[in-house]
């Protein structure tokens, strides 16, 4: 062809070309393991736990009874009061009345009981409850039931005996009143409070059972904390965790968990402030609180089923608790922001936090390791990380309050790492204040957050390479990509991989990291997104759960030097992101490559310095031409990790899908 005659691009059809060309070019990733790169932090993907979207009660807490010790309020939503939750049942010619009872309570902590008498039994009279949205119960399953009773009167008559037994019927029924499970208990005289307890199998399976509690002879009993919990909790734990939920957790391998929070842990107004003793201890005498999201915290998951829940599932604990300030956006201060714990009260506070740290380390001969002890963990739990203070305004009073706190910890603890806040966004001027604060006060660690569009994540990715690593480390105590309607897409996924990749490049400043929130409930949601879905029977992992446990199951403890060579005449995509580390304990070397772009992205990989070359590796890619996808709405998964195992060479060729992670985990043995 003559060359006038050649078909020409414009200047236009060209630029509109040039990002195609690009991505049909390859690019050179060369990963060299002989570098001496450096030590990250062994302990960077972990988890935020914090009782919202009923987390707790009602999700990762197994207790099946909702309101199980009267103490729902109007606090918490207008219509709710004692009774909430629960229904007075009188059958087959039974005739009493039902109250609540202030009068003699199980605890100071635990005022309300219902007290119900029974004029006439009729085929019973007594109380049923619907637990959480209904009972879910499987055939052949065992629950344990235990209740509070005080026995007041037999016989229902003003003459009748003060002392003597009144059975009780305890059944697991159907919405329409069939039988699922049953089994009797007594209650008995003098008129003292005591403890029934009874197993129950079930014998059919239903989502939405309730659990019904019949007096089957006339008299006046008070009951208290009834409770249904499956035998099968997590590693079958006593007052445990939903197996299942537990187990998706744990599957994370989440190398530590934060707990209880979030804007939980400071509160809504001083009163609703999360005092840790107030949550240890038998759980009918542990103080309930009004949840900062608008419902009720039974605090039967406290400070030790946490501890305990870490050690089960391998994790570091990292509680959070209050910096002697609440949260400065509480409703119930009816405006008035962050409010400060009286500084007359700092000393007994300080302590307080001294004492959660013998509590989870003191022998057992010490006064709160006793109480540990006690509950049947006679061992330390290994703190070593106390987060102080969540998302504060960093206000004169926080940074006095603040102070007292970490000085003591310090003093008496310098094994313990106190992770200071700077705020709720990753910029302005909490963010500013708090950093010069925690730098000035040579804070260890400090707890960044921010939730932001995906395409943030990735203009962000440069974040920590300039951070000055004589400062304070990192915590990024709360991250997640928030994309349109925000809704938990590959987008929004892909955009944390990328956001997790150079976070392992920058993991010797930033220690540790955790998406959040963990957990959502379906129909009792407060925030979106999560990265676990649930309802009572099923569990919906999202996309970014994928992400996370990529990262968690396949973490380093040493970054790898790795570097991108643009191909001729390009730049650098600013849609890829990639990271390599070391896993000590293995060998195996661990390279992510994240291509956020909506075409494949061919590449050339090439290995450096690796003792052992063509090696064993297995390949898993999480990908989807639609970057909108999302696998949480209970239909088949849209994406999920597909992996094989493969051979490498020194040098390859891989087409990183469209909108993909993709990792090489490579056996370097
Ligand atoms: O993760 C949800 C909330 O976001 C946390 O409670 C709070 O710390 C942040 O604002």
């Amino acid at each position: 062809m003559p060359a006038r005659s050649r078909p020409r691009l414009s200047a236009l059809a060209l630029l509109a070309a040039l990002p195609a060309l690009a991505l049909a070019q390859p690019l050179t990733l060369t990963v060299d393991a002989s570098a001496p790169g450096k030590a990250i932090s062994p302990d960077l993907v972990g988890i935020f736990f914090e009782d919202l979207n009923y987390a707790a009660d009602g999700g990762l807490y197994a207790e099946l009874v909702q309101n199980r010790s009267f103490e729902y309020s109007a606090v918490e939503q207008a219509a709710w009061g004692p009774l909430t939750n629960w229904d007075f049942v009188k059958r087959g010619g039974g005739a009493g009345d039902l109250w609540i009872d202030t009068s003699g309570p199980v605890h100071p902590n635990n005022p309300h009981s219902a007290l119900i008498q029974i004029t006439n039994a009729g085929e019973g009279v007594g109380l049923a409850n619907s637990g959480f949205d209904g009972i879910a119960v499987k055939a052949g399953e065992k629950y344990e039931f235990s209740a509070f009773a005080r026995l007041l009167n037999v016989g229902g008559r003003r003459d009748s005996r003060p002392a003597g037994k009144l059975p009780l019927i305890v059944r697991l029924e159907s919405k329409d009143g069939a039988v699922i499970a049953e089994t009797g208990v007594e209650a008995s005289s003098p008129a003292e409070w005591r403890k029934l307890t009874a197993t129950l199998t079930a014998g059919q399976t239903v989502a939405d059972a309730r659990l019904v509690v019949l007096a089957k002879a006339p008299g006046l009993i008070a009951l208290d904390e009834l409770s249904i919990f499956p035998q099968n909790t997590f590693k079958g734990r006593k007052n445990g965790l939903r197996a299942d939920l537990a187990q998706t957790i744990a599957d994370l391998k989440p190398k530590f968990m934060r707990f209880p929070g979030g804007c939980l842990a400071h509160g809504d107004g001083i009163p609703d402030m999360y005092r840790w003793k107030d949550t240890v201890g038998p759980v009918e005498q542990r103080k309930q609180l009004p949840n900062i999201w608008r419902y009720h915290q039974s605090m039967g998951l406290g400070y030790f089923e946490y501890f305990q829940f870490c050690e089960d599932i391998g994790a570091k604990p990292l509680p959070v608790v209050p910096a002697g300030v609440t949260c400065q956006n509480s409703t119930r201060t009816r405006g008035t922001g962050q409010q400060c714990l009286p500084l007359e009260d700092m000393p007994a506070y300080v302590q307080e936090v001294l004492d959660l740290i013998e509590y989870a380390n003191g022998p057992a001969t010490s006064t709160w390791g006793a109480k540990r002890a006690a509950a049947g963990h006679p061992a330390p739990f290994g703190l070593r990380h106390i987060g102080v203070g969540n998302e504060d305004h960093i206000t004169d009073g926080f940074e006095q309050r603040f102070k007292m706190i970490h000085d003591a910890v310090r003093a008496k603890h310098p094994e313990i790492v106190v992770i200071g806040t700077v705020g709720p966004a990753p910029d302005g001027p909490d963010f500013t204040r708090g950093w010069k604060f925690a730098d000035a006060e040579r804070v260890a660690m400090v707890d960044e957050h921010y939730y932001k569009a995906p395409q943030w994540f990735w203009e962000n990715l440069s974040r920590y390479d300039s951070y000055d690593r004589a400062k304070p480390h990192v915590y990024l105590g709360e991250y997640a990509a928030h994309d349109v309607k925000r809704r938990s897409t590959l987008r929004a996924a892909l955009a944390e991989a990328a956001c997790l990749t150079s976070l392992e490049r920058n993991a010797d400043v930033v220690r540790f990291a955790s998406y959040a929130p963990l957990l959502a409930k379906r129909g009792h949601t407060q925030w979106t997104p999560d990265l676990i879905y649930f309802n009572n029977t099923e569990v919906f992992p999202t996309l970014s759960y994928e992400i996370q446990k990529l990262f968690g199951n396949n973490s380093g403890d040493h970054w790898i030097e790795s570097r991108l060579a643009p191909a001729a005449g390009a730049g650098l995509p600013t849609d890829l992101a990639y990271s390599s580390v070391r896993d000590s304990a293995t060998g195996d070397v661990i390279l992510k490559i994240v291509n956020g772009a909506a075409s494949a992205r061919p590449l050339r990989l090439d290995l450096r310095g690796f003792p052992r070359l063509p090696a064993q590796a297995t390949r898993i890619v999480l990908a989807h031409a639609d970057a909108d996808v999302a696998n949480e709405d209970g239909r088949p998964p849209a994406a999920s990790p597909q992996s094989a195992s493969i051979t490498v060479t020194s040098a390859f060729d891989y087409e990183a899908p469209a909108h993909s992670l993709t990792l090489f985990r490579i056996a370097s043995r």
